[in-house]
């Protein structure tokens, strides 16, 4: 854990848990992802990673994955995070963000094995990431995005106060696809409703901040 401080990170409320994904819970979400993510005949994400076999899909899991890893740097960090429903890995919630030592901002992207969803856990993860990027990290600004066509997670992001922050056109297999854009701000994040409070424990922090070249001490 000392020489790689990301493996102690660990975030919670009630049942459900962040934690750093290492290669045992890697394995167990890339499994989780072979046996499905969404329709056929949806694509919520801009890299169709998950068309091909439960094979092929799960191996990209682990793939992606360990890139990220490899690619962790102060400057470019993707932190990803298997999320715990009662103990069982049904899930991974991520934050990127480049120069944030500066800029403060990172964006969150997330997903959830099928036989997971629509049962608040995606909503719950989304909280704690934001836990993590706030209170966790001094974060000034969240964002996230979806495509018009995803009601589960537009529901989510807005259902946590986000402001809508424009739209943009992408490919998405081969045809235009509207994506649509929103940031929350941590005055935002800070005035949130006791709805949006529900006790929080984290560990690693520290040791994160350390290493991701930030502060100590409060933002
Ligand atoms: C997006 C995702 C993470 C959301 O997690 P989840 O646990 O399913 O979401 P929750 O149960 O916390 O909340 C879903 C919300 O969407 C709403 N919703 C779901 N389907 C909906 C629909 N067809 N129309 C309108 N609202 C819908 C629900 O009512 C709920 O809102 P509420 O809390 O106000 O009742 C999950 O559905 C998922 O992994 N989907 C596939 C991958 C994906 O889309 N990833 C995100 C890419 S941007």
């Amino acid at each position: 854990m000392t020489l790689w401080p990301p493996l102690g990170v660990r975030v919670s409320s009630g049942d459900t848990e962040l934690v750093y994904a290492d290669d045992r819970l890697l394995l167990q979400v890339a499994a989780l992802a072979a046996d499905g993510v969404h329709d056929e005949d949806t694509m919520p994400f801009p890299v169709s990673w998950t068309r091909g076999s439960p094979q092929q899909v799960a191996r990209s899991v682990l793939t992606f994955q360990w890139g990220n890893r490899a690619a962790m740097s102060p400057e470019h960090w993707r932190l990803e995070l298997a999320v715990l429903h009662a103990g069982t890995p049904v899930g991974m919630q991520g934050a990127v963000a480049r120069d944030f030592t500066v800029a403060r901002q990172a964006e969150t992207g997330s997903w959830l094995g099928r036989a997971h969803q629509g049962q608040g856990i995606g909503r719950a993860m989304r909280l704690l990431v934001l836990h993590l990027l706030f209170d966790g990290l001094g974060a000034q600004s969240a964002t996230t995005s979806a495509f018009d066509d995803n009601p589960a997670s537009n529901a989510v992001t807005r259902a946590l106060g986000y402001r809508p922050d424009g739209h943009e056109l992408v490919a998405r297999e081969g045809r235009p696809a509207r994506v649509l854009r929103y940031r929350l701000d941590r005055a935002d994040w800070l005035d949130r409703p006791p709805a949006l409070r529900p006790p929080v424990e984290m560990a690693g922090i520290e040791a994160l901040r350390t290493f991701l070249g930030l502060p100590h001490g409060p933002d």
